[in-house]
């Protein structure tokens, strides 16, 4: 890890859940906190990348200067916000857990309890992010995305590898102890899409970023 090795590189991080909204006081969400995420954009902003951290809804602030934020709500205003940064960024990292599905339809006002049946919420598939922008990848531009599984975890992991366009992915199992959502900490294994594995210890979500930025800085 050298101080300076991201100097004159763009990079495009997106973090954290998106909220997909039911009604004016309820959404559909997950359990990221952009701890992961944010780590990552620290990480690139001290090695001296200019960073745009696409977040979602999290209780983070950004430290470092370099890291301008762009803060959205939903999948789909996730992705228009990663749309406007990708042609001219030179890495990018899939770090957030985008809801997979939103409700169709988003009530005006609030879903009342009294004298009502219980609501069926009928759900439409959000965008995939990262496979939108591993599509319009040019050359010479990286796309990372991450993978968290339950199971199946090295099946499914190289499945998004390829399907999403991916140059790398940074597997983590919900399987693993100090893994995942929420801790300070995680377990990863990152796969390339030239064929290499590579395992990592549980450590701070800082330092695997320095791992994440590392493999990327060896492709
Ligand atoms: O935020 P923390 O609390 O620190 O937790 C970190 C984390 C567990 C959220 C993080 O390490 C992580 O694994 N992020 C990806 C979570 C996820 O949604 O994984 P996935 O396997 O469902 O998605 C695969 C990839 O496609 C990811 O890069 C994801 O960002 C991307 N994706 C998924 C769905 C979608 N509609 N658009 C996407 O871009």
């Amino acid at each position: 890890a050298k101080a300076d090795d991201l100097k004159g590189r763009k990079v495009l991080i997106t973090a954290g859940p998106t909220y997909e909204r039911i009604d004016p006081v309820r959404f559909i969400g997950n359990y990221s906190t952009g701890k992961m995420g944010y780590a990552i954009a620290e990480e690139a902003a001290s090695r001296g990348a200019e960073v745009v951290l696409v977040s979602g809804p999290v209780d983070l602030k950004a430290k470092h200067q370099s890291i301008k934020i762009i803060s959205v709500e939903s999948a789909r205003e996730m992705l228009e916000a990663c749309e406007k940064d990708f042609d001219s960024c030179d890495i990018a990292i899939m770090c957030a857990a985008v809801a997979d599905y939103a409700p169709v339809h988003c009530a005006g006002t609030k879903i009342k309890r009294e004298g009502h049946e219980a609501p069926v919420i009928e759900l439409k598939k959000n965008p995939d992010i990262a496979k939108t922008l591993g599509a319009k990848k040019k050359a010479g531009q990286i796309l990372v995305g991450f993978a968290l599984e339950t199971d199946h975890e090295e099946t499914n992991a190289h499945t998004k590898l390829a399907s999403k366009n991916l140059d790398m992915i940074v597997l983590n199992s919900l399987r693993d102890k100090g893994a995942g959502f929420g801790t300070d900490t995680n377990k990863v294994t990152i796969f390339t899409s030239d064929g290499q594995t590579m395992p990592y210890d549980t450590k701070s979500k800082r330092d695997v970023a320095a791992d994440i930025i590392n493999a990327i800085i060896s492709l």
